[in-house]
């Protein structure tokens, strides 16, 4: 039995998005053992039923749990707007459960008190409205305008980036109504730091990016501290990367995303 401290993080996602939330962990915890678990047999989660995505996150959940994770985060924005309550719940004392929102809700709290946002994620993000409520019980006047791109995510996952077709698709979803007159938009799916400059680049500087991964990787951080959980080994931790459906291109993609080489493993949990 390791000492809890030693004890490896567990994240997952649906595909390999997630991986850009442990490229910006990997940079300020160094020293953890991170098991990366991709659920690519079940990918785009941004379509499927609240029903689906919590069945799935539970399998993926004991997974993690049976290999000793001492902190469990759901990567993904649509497994966390559907299942992150559940999971709470379902892991109990065994492990810390983290999402992705939460950190991003702090953030706006801090910074854009009385301010129009807007936010882009999957349909089941935003159909979810789960930023919506949380923004609104924060009580700090600030508006939320969304708009579901789930056009984006599949395009990311093909390799479309700087390409004109992805730039067409984006200069139509950000001119739309729905998230005109903001002042920060917040990047609602983990895969789409891959075309921050993009988005960027649309709104010429006008309107501020926000990414959670980021300040993801910050509140872990400080969650490990402030309960003595950060792995005190001097050596680098190793970093484990599974998935439940194995592709050449899902090995292209992770590298992309992730930003140096990784060396995907594929692992039955759906047989
Ligand atoms: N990475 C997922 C998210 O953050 C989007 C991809 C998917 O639909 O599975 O919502």
């Amino acid at each position: 039995m390791h000492l809890a401290k030693q004890k490896p993080i567990g994240i997952f996602d649906s595909g390999i998005g997630g991986l850009t939330v442990m490229r910006a962990i990997r940079k300020i915890l160094p020293n953890e053992d991170i098991i990366y678990f991709g659920d690519t047999a079940h990918l785009p989660y941004g379509d499927k039923s609240t029903e689906a995505i919590q069945s799935y996150s539970i399998k993926i959940t004991n997974l993690l749990l049976s290999k000793e994770c001492k902190v469990i985060l759901i990567a993904c924005n649509s497994a966390s707007a559907a299942a992150y309550k559940l999971l709470k719940e379902y892991v109990g004392s065994k492990a810390n459960v983290l999402n992705v929102i939460d950190p991003m809700i702090s953030l706006i709290a801090e910074k854009y008190v009385n301010k129009t946002i807007g936010l882009i994620g999957t349909k089941r993000t935003i159909h979810s409205k789960v930023y919506e409520k949380k923004i609104h019980e924060l009580g700090l006047g600030i508006k939320l305008k969304s708009l579901a791109t789930p056009l984006l995510a599949p395009m990311i996952e093909e390799g479309y980036l700087n390409n004109p077709i992805l730039h067409q698709t984006l200069a139509d979803y950000l001119s739309r109504s729905e998230i005109s007159g903001i002042e920060a938009l917040i990047l609602g799916c983990t895969h789409y730091p891959l075309i921050h400059k993009d988005i960027e680049a649309f709104y010429q500087g006008e309107v501020a990016i926000l990414d959670s991964s980021q300040a993801v990787a910050n509140s872990l951080y400080n969650l490990l501290a402030s309960e003595n959980l950060l792995n005190s080994q001097t050596k680098a931790g190793k970093s484990s990367f599974f998935v439940s459906d194995y592709t050449q291109s899902f090995q292209e993609a992770a590298t992309l995303f992730f930003g140096e080489n990784v060396r995907l493993e594929y692992y039955p949990l759906w047989e």
